[in-house]
C-alpha cells in the first residue's frame, strides 16, 4: 500500500482514539443524546478528521444505525446499554471503531465477552495477517460468544474499507460459514462481533436517521436538488444524518420533510434504519478495523 495513504490510515486511527477516550468522558448518567453526538463529532473535527458516518448511538436492543436527531430530547441512562460506533476519515480513508457503554455495570459481563470475541479475532489475525481464511473470524467469534452462554447476532458482519466506501467487500461473518476468501494484501477490514441475549436476528426498525447518496436523478423539488449537491460535495458517498443537513440549507422543516421523501422516492438516497433485535433483549458490540500492509498488519485503533 502506498506509504501516504497508509499515513492517513494511522492518522485516522489515532483520531478515533482520542474520540473515543472523549465520547467516555461526554457519556454521563442524564446526558442528551444531541449533546453526545455533537460533542464526538464536532472533536473529530477539532482534531483534524471527518466523521466518516454519524456517530452511531443505538440504545439496549437496537444493535445499529441509531444517530441524534434535529431535536433529539432522549437523554441516556444509567440503565442503557449504549453501543458507541464511531468512523474517521482523513481524505476519505477511514478508520471505524465501536465499543459499548453501560453506566450501571449490570451488563459488564456480556461487554467484556463482547470484547474477548473481538480480541481473539485481532489476534488471529495479527498472528497470520494476509491469507488467513476469513471464516476463522467468525468461528472464533461466536465459540467464544456461545460457551459464555450468548448469541452472536448472526444478520451482521464486519466489513471492507475502501475510499469514502464505508461498506467495501467482503462481508466478514461472526459466525461460522463455508466462505473461502482469504484477508489480502493492501486491504482494510473492520470486525464487528456484536452479542445480544435475544434471537440472534436483527430486522430493521421503521426509524430511519441515516443516509447515503445512492444515484444522481434529476428532482423536481428544488430544495431536493440543493440538498443533492451538499451531500455530494460534503460527504460524497459516506452516509449521513437528516441533523448535517439541517442547518446548512435555509428551508423548513416541512420543506426538508418533502425533498427528502422525493430523494428517497427516485433512489438518489438511500435509508439505513434503526436495526433491532427483539425488545426487552440486551445486544453490545465491539469493533476495530486494521490494513494489511505487506506483512503487517496495523490496528487502526490500539
Ligand atoms: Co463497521
Amino acid at each position: 500500500m502506498d506509504s501516504k495513504i497508509v499515513k492517513k490510515y494511522v492518522k485516522a486511527g489515532e483520531i478515533l482514539k482520542e474520540t473515543q477516550e472523549e465520547a467516555r468522558k461526554i457519556i454521563k448518567s442524564d446526558a442528551k443524546l444531541l449533546d453526545i453526538a455533537e460533542g464526538i463529532e464536532k472533536f473529530i473535527v477539532k482534531s483534524g478528521g471527518k466523521p466518516a458516518f454519524p456517530v452511531n448511538l443505538s440504545f439496549n436492543n437496537e444493535a445499529a444505525h441509531r444517530t441524534a436527531d434535529i431535536n433529539d430530547e432522549l437523554t441516556i441512562k444509567k440503565e442503557d446499554v449504549l453501543k458507541v460506533d464511531i468512523g474517521v476519515h482523513v481524505d476519505g480513508y477511514i478508520a471505524d471503531s465501536a465499543f459499548t457503554i453501560n453506566l450501571s455495570g449490570e451488563w459488564k459481563d456480556m461487554i467484556k465477552v463482547n470484547e474477548t470475541a473481538l480480541n481473539e479475532a485481532l489476534k488471529l489475525v495479527l498472528e497470520n495477517g494476509a491469507g488467513l481464511e476469513i471464516k476463522k473470524i467468525g468461528e472464533i467469534v461466536e465459540k467464544t460468544i456461545k460457551e459464555a452462554g450468548f448469541k452472536p447476532v448472526q444478520n451482521l458482519t464486519g466489513h471492507g474499507l475502501e475510499q469514502y466506501i464505508q461498506h467495501a467487500p467482503p462481508s466478514i461473518p461472526n459466525i461460522a460459514t463455508n466462505d473461502s476468501k482469504r484477508f489480502e494484501e493492501g486491504h482494510v477490514y473492520a470486525i464487528e462481533p456484536f452479542v445480544t441475549n435475544g434471537s440472534g436476528l436483527v430486522k430493521e426498525g421503521s426509524a430511519c436517521q441515516i443516509f447515503m447518496a445512492d444515484e444522481v436523478k434529476p428532482t423536481r423539488d428544488k430544495t431536493a436538488r440543493k440538498i443533492m449537491e451538499l451531500i455530494l460535495k460534503e460527504y460524497e458517498t459516506l452516509p449521513f444524518a437528516e441533523r448535517w443537513i439541517s442547518g446548512k440549507i435555509k428551508m423548513s422543516e416541512f420543506e426538508r420533510k418533502i425533498a427528502f421523501r422525493e430523494l428517497m422516492q427516485k433512489k438518489c438516497i438511500r435509508a439505513y434504519p434503526i436495526l433491532k433485535d427483539e425488545n426487552g433483549c440486551i445486544v453490545t458490540q465491539a469493533e476495530n478495523s486494521f490494513l494489511i500492509d505487506g506483512q503487517e498488519v496495523i490496528l487502526l485503533v490500539k
